[in-house]
């Protein structure tokens, strides 16, 4: 059967108008270690796309690339067509790319609600004077807010409405990666990087998690581009998936191709990775 392989070595993808994010020849190296080894990658709008690897194959690097939190040693990252390289996260944010993390990045001594609040900084328009004076405008800005807080935590049913007051701390591991993404999305990014969405929930929450990263393409219109130890997610869930090993990317296909490819089976399916253990955040 044939794979769609990928160029691994030297020559730019031609960028295309279809693709919403574009990852270009990108390196990323820390001292010595070569974490990000000339990665090709394309997404195109309302795709699912998964990475996979090894543990420290590069999969959050790259996360960490697209969002500006590093910046790559060389290559170039673009959101339809325009760079983003040495913009700052918050910048990213505003572009329009969302995350969440692999160790899941809550505050925890702030309230469910207060959290997905925070997450709409990008969005309010009133100025430090309207806050300080509580205008009308203001008022009016944070019922806004609350409303559209209240609209993404409903996104997961009514469970984490009726828990809004709640610290974040007291909510379950699943609880608190809704939330996260709850709070990713109150910034209103096209595309969204969840970072093992899955990892510490069992297998019930699992499914639902699958479920609601579809509804997430289907009913709100958002690329996805997640990192994804197990297996029965990725398979499941991803139109395309990308397969990094020590830093380079080794397959790119559907599914079933990665499931059957050689390199991919020697390099990943064969080892046992810490997270499917469930021990791995
Ligand atoms: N800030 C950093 N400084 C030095 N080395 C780093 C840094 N961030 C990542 N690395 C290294 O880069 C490599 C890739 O790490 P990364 O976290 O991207 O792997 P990963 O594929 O997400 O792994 P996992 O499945 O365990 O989450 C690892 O060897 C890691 O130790
Ligand atoms: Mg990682």
């Amino acid at each position: 059967m044939s794979i769609k392989r990928v160029r691994l070595e030297g020559v730019a993808v031609q960028p295309t108008i279809a693709s919403i994010l574009e990852l270009v020849n990108v390196n990323k190296s820390f001292g010595g270690l070569v974490a990000v080894q000339d990665v090709n990658l394309q997404i195109r709008p309302k795709e699912i796309v998964s990475i996979i690897g090894p543990n420290g194959a590069g999969k959050t690097t790259v996360f960490n690339l697209i969002t500006g939190i590093y910046r790559p040693t060389s290559g170039d990252i673009r959101l339809q067509g325009k760079s983003l390289v040495g913009l700052k996260p918050d910048q990213v944010l505003v572009r329009g790319i969302a995350r969440t993390f692999q160790n899941i990045r809550l505050f925890n001594n702030m309230t469910v609600l207060e959290n997905v609040l925070v997450g709409q900084h990008t969005q309010l328009k009133a100025s430090v004077l309207d806050s300080l004076l509580r205008t009308p405008r203001v008022l009016h800005e944070e019922a806004e807010a609350r409303k559209r807080a209240l609209d993404l935590l409903g996104f997961f049913g009514s469970a984490l409405i009726e828990r809004q007051e709640e610290y974040a701390i007291n909510l379950s591991y699943a609880d608190r990666r809704r939330v996260e993404i709850a709070r990713a999305l109150a910034a209103k990014p096209q595309l969204l990087l969840l970072d093992e969405p899955t990892a510490g929930m069992n297998e019930a929450e699992t499914l639902e998690a699958v479920k609601y990263v579809r509804r997430l393409r289907d009913e709100i219109g958002l690329t996805i581009l997640l990192i994804e130890h197990k297996l029965t997610v990725t398979m499941g869930i991803s139109d395309r998936i990308a397969v990094l090993d020590y830093g380079r990317k080794i397959a790119e296909g559907l599914p079933d191709e990665i499931r059957r490819d050689e390199r991919v089976i020697a390099a990943y399916l064969g080892k046992p990775t810490t997270s499917d253990q469930n021990t791995h955040e």
